[in-house]
């Protein structure tokens, strides 16, 4: 008998989990076809005024505060390798080295996203001529994909982890950017914006040698979860909070706060052996693997009582690693992951497999997501690929 709930509980997730996978096959059919076809102004049809702002959970998107009525993103600057007035010209322009590699590179190379700099090119694939220089379409304005992804495809909290996605998932979204079903619900995210330009500025063959590229490398951990009280004080900068003391001593609340674990490593040199730490509440790994997990369910007695919302691993995996439309998502920056729920939940990212995921998690609120991605981010990822060399993350704090 003592078995005999969770084996239950087991049960009625799947029997949920069958529901869900049938509504699905039944729908995904048209799903890459109308997605394909989707005249430019399709999925525009979210009005701005439909969009939450006041419960936004401003910390995903890298900001401190709600957007004003009519405020938006600036175009960002291309990328150029003029030297900045305010910084020393002589630091700009001399080459710092790593160890572990004998290349090198300036601040000036560092911040050039037309010719992006690859510290530890024997890791990964050569990169196709898109990856570190950009659709040629583009002209002055290009930038490679690597020098918001990092050539190693891990991303950082402010853009999105891309290595190991499926390339018809890495497809799929391009096209969603391209015709409008895919925005942020932040309209002062401005790289959201350049993504989206890239996305409509790149040719079929850029389109498949990134989407291949940023597919073949296995995803590994990259962001180490710690649940704690209290945070650094942090300043935003580029939608990235960076730390403005080593102590913490501010309470966290309700937030995720993700930073790189070494500013310098990460910022000046744009390593890509130096992973984030995502501050999460307390407690908040354990709510969230009942939502992941159960989605909510309890038995109570002999009664099975609904969840608020369908477990994540019914679409996304046992191992949360991904199956069928719905992408891997352990192990992965928790600040993306909310910022996607979110920009699903208000309907600013919209195909059709993401409509079928609002579905599933429209009562999940702030708080809840919170829980959620701490738990998805603390899962380490499953099927690494062993070609990878395990990179020691940096775990000075
Ligand atoms: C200016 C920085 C920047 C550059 C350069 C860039 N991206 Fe992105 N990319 C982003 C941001 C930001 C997002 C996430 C958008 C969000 O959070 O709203 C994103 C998201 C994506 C996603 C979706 C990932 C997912 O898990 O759903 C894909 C795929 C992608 N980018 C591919 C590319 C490719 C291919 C290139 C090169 C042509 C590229 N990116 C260049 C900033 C960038
Ligand atoms: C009904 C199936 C389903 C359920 C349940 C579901 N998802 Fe999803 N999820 C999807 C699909 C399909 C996509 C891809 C959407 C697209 O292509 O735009 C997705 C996309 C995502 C993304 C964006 C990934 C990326 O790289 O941009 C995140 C994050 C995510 N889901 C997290 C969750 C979490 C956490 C839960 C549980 C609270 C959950 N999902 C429940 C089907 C589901």
């Amino acid at each position: 008998m003592r078995f005999a709930k969770p084996a239950a509980l087991g049960i009625a997730c799947f029997l949920l989990g069958a529901v869900v996978t049938r509504y699905y096959d039944t729908h995904r059919r048209s799903t890459s076809v109308e997605t394909a076809r989707a005249p430019a102004e399709a999925g525009k049809g979210v009005e701005i005024a439909k969009i939450d702002f006041q419960n936004e959970p401003l910390w995903a998107y890298g900001f401190d505060r709600p957007p004003l009525p009519g405020e938006k993103a600036l175009p960002q600057n291309p990328p150029s390798r003029n030297l900045r007035p305010d910084e020393d010209p002589v630091e700009q322009t001399k080459l710092m080295h790593l160890s572990g590699t004998s290349a090198a590179y300036s601040r000036v190379d560092v911040r050039d996203g037309q010719n992006v700099i690859d510290w530890f090119p024997n890791e990964h694939p050569p990169m196709p001529n898109v990856i570190a220089h950009g659709p040629a379409a583009l002209g002055q304005n290009k930038r490679g994909c690597g020098s918001c992804h990092l050539p190693n495809g891990k991303g950082r909290p402010e853009n999105a982890p891309v290595a190991g996605m499926p390339v018809a998932y890495i497809m799929r979204q391009i096209q969603d950017f391209r015709s409008g079903r895919r925005h942020s619900a932040d309209p002062r995210k401005p790289n959201t914006n350049t993504m989206i330009e890239l996305a409509k500025s790149l040719s079929d063959e850029e389109l498949k040698a990134a989407a291949e590229y940023f597919s073949s490398m296995k995803w590994w951990p990259w962001v180490r979860v710690v649940e704690t009280e209290r945070v650094p004080r942090t300043r935003i900068q580029g939608n990235l909070f960076l730390p403005l003391e080593r102590e913490k001593t501010e309470a966290i609340g309700m937030r995720i706060i993700e930073m790189p674990e070494d500013e310098e490593q990460a910022e000046t040199y744009r390593n890509p052996h130096s992973g984030f730490v995502a501050y999460v509440p307390v407690g908040s790994i354990k709510k969230g693997k009942d939502l992941v997990t159960t989605g909510g369910a309890r038995i109570i007695g002999n009664e099975f009582i609904r969840g608020k919302s369908t477990p994540c691993i019914t679409c996304h995996g046992e191992d949360l690693m991904g199956q069928g439309d719905s992408p891997p998502i352990a192990g992965r920056s928790p600040s993306y992951m909310v910022r996607q729920i979110w920009d699903i939940q208000q309907g600013t990212r919209n195909s059709e497999p993401a409509q079928l995921m609002r579905l599933a998690v429209a009562n999940l609120t702030p708080e809840d997501l919170v829980a959620v991605a701490a738990y998805v981010s603390s899962r380490v990822p499953q099927k690494s690929a062993p070609q990878q060399p395990q990179v020691p993350l940096v775990t000075s704090r």
